[in-house]
């Protein structure tokens, strides 16, 4: 049950500002923040190229949706804190070239930064939040802000997009089933994962390219990360010690949606079987949801029994983005069982996390009135 100061946060339309406006991630979170009745878009930030430019100007729109009317006409600002007074939450889709210095500057000039960028991600004192799956990591921001000197201000992340999806259905595994031992994933991932301009055509059309730089290393620490718990006193993480993940990632000619072959051992001698696997996914269900957060999807894992899905163009706008699909729920004949997911990367995968994760910690109480 929500508590009555919960319903109070909730009911509070938040002003936002969208730094890295302009870029993939950057457009998805306007597109879902237009969309969304708990937050009001209030500042547009990107680099001195667009600063001082119209939103529609300086913007390479390449989302499906129109752009919304209320932004068309903002003026990009420099992603200066000085310049994003009045913001209650303030959403990065940085690059993470000059994400580490501008989202500091932010949370230091005591700003709630969700970030999507990797920099922090690792961070002991970061919460690294997919919000279906760990919101009781947000009990790591009374340590941040003791620790940074911070009143109002804070840094959560959300993953790598290719995380994202992958740990939802695990963690569904590892809480019903207990620990798991043994991860190996292979993903099919989309071009949009990369930004635009991204990975040039000639490259990637009737072609699948074996290597996403820095991607594997990602998965297989953030996932330890994420369905690990918490030290005793809260003041820092502690990530799974006895679960290995390995990880191949590909990048395919796909526009949105990556897809993921997964094959899991549990820890446990005797597995449970396909049925008690199915069962479990689908009546997973999270803490977002439970408190009424609009991005909350209806339902978190979407099991699907044809044969032949999940597929991309098919399956990526389920729950709004914001669900899993997993199908191909077998035997495996190495691990325990192997199944194959499909995770929208630009809104579960980055931008509509980032927005859940403001979702909730509003509604706990964590986002400071300005
Ligand atoms: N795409 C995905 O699916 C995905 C998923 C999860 C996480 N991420 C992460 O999210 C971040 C953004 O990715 P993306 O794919 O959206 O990249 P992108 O399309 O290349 O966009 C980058 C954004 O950063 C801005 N920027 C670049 N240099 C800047 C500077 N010096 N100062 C201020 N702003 C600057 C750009 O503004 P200008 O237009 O003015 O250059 C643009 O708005 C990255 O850290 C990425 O790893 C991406």
């Amino acid at each position: 049950m929500a508590s009555s100061s919960e319903h109070h946060h909730q009911q509070r339309v938040l002003n936002a500002g969208v730094l890295g406006a302009t870029g993939t991630v950057g457009q998805r979170f306007v597109v879902l923040l237009a969309q969304n009745p708990a937050f009001r878009i209030h500042a547009l930030g990107a680099s001195e190229r667009s600063a001082g430019r119209a939103y529609r100007a300086a913007a390479k729109w390449k989302m499906s949706e129109a752009m919304p009317a209320a932004v068309a006409d903002m003026e990009v600002r420099a992603c200066d804190p000085a310049q994003f007074g009045g913001c209650d939450v303030v959403f990065s889709g940085l690059d993470a070239s000059v994400a580490g210095d501008v989202e500091r500057a932010f949370f230091e000039a005591d700003f709630a930064v969700f970030s999507n960028a990797k920099n922090y991600r690792m961070d002991p004192l970061v919460p690294l939040c997919v919000p279906v799956v760990n919101t009781d990591h947000y009990a790591l921001l009374a340590a941040q802000r003791a620790a940074k000197g911070l009143r109002r201000g804070f840094i959560v992340t959300n993953s790598n997009c290719s995380t994202s999806g992958l740990v939802v259905p695990l963690k569904a595994l590892q809480d019903r089933f207990g620990p798991l031992r043994r991860v190996v994933v292979t993903t099919l991932q989309a071009i949009s994962g990369a930004g635009y301009p991204g990975v040039a055509s000639l490259d990637i059309l009737d072609n699948i390219v074996p290597l996403i730089s820095g991607e594997e290393p990602k998965m297989e620490a953030e996932v330890l990360k994420i369905l690990g718990g918490l030290r005793a006193d809260a003041a820092g993480c502690a990530p799974l010690a006895d679960l290995r993940v390995s990880a191949t990632c590909n990048r395919v000619p796909v526009v949105d949606g990556h897809t993921e072959c997964v094959s899991v051992e549990f820890a446990a001698p005797a597995p449970p079987s396909i049925d008690e696997i199915k069962q479990c996914l689908r009546e997973y269900t999270c803490e977002a949801q439970r408190l009424g957060c609009p991005s909350a999807p209806r339902q978190a894992i979407v099991v699907t029994d044809d044969e032949d899905r999940p597929q991309p163009r098919l399956d990526r706008n389920a729950g709004g983005g914001m669900a899993v699909t997993v199908g191909r729920i077998r035997p495996c004949p190495v691990f325990h069982v192997k199944f194959t997911l499909l995770v929208h990367n630009t809104v579960l995968g980055a931008a509509g996390a980032s927005i859940l994760n403001a979702e909730y910690a509003a509604r706990k109480g964590y986002i400071v009135a300005v």
